[in-house]
């Protein structure tokens, strides 16, 4: 099977930035954790912080993987675009965040991406990319 996390802007910081609300793991140590775990899934990891370049990997991925994880970060609240790419596309795809955006600012509560998801995960820290995984097997 063939997963594919794909991280939104800001999110190559994860570990320095804000940790009181994302944690002070890196994505490549957990990544790499994940690697070990599911041997025997192909997973693979993008990260941009460019909104054409995220939606030109759901494009490129979205015809062939068996599952795309997807943490827009804040191109989830604005980007018309990512939302119309996930619509797009072939492969099913979760939206996750780290924190629970709706403990959070009111403008972190609307999601482009929701309403074309196979389901949304948030709240659960990095183990939620861990659940994104678990829901596609
Ligand atoms: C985030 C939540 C977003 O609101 C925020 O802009 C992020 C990260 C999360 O993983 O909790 O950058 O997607």
């Amino acid at each position: 099977m063939k997963l594919l996390i794909i991280n939104g802007p800001n999110l190559n910081l994860l570990g320095k930035r804000e940790p009181e609300i994302y944690g002070s793991e890196t994505f490549q140590d957990f990544f790499s954790k994940l690697q070990s775990k599911y041997t025997a899934l192909e997973l693979s990891y993008y990260q941009s912080n460019i909104e054409g370049e995220l939606i030109d990997k759901l494009h490129e991925a979205g015809f062939s993987y068996d599952g795309i994880i997807l943490n827009a970060a804040a191109y989830t609240h604005t980007s018309v675009g990512i939302g119309d790419a996930v619509k797009s596309i072939q492969t099913p795809v979760v939206e996750l965040h780290i924190s629970n955006i709706h403990a959070r600012e009111d403008f972190r509560h609307k999601s482009f991406i929701a309403p074309a998801a196979k389901g949304v995960l948030f709240g659960f820290g990095l183990k939620g990319y861990e659940l994104a995984i678990q829901s596609f097997l």
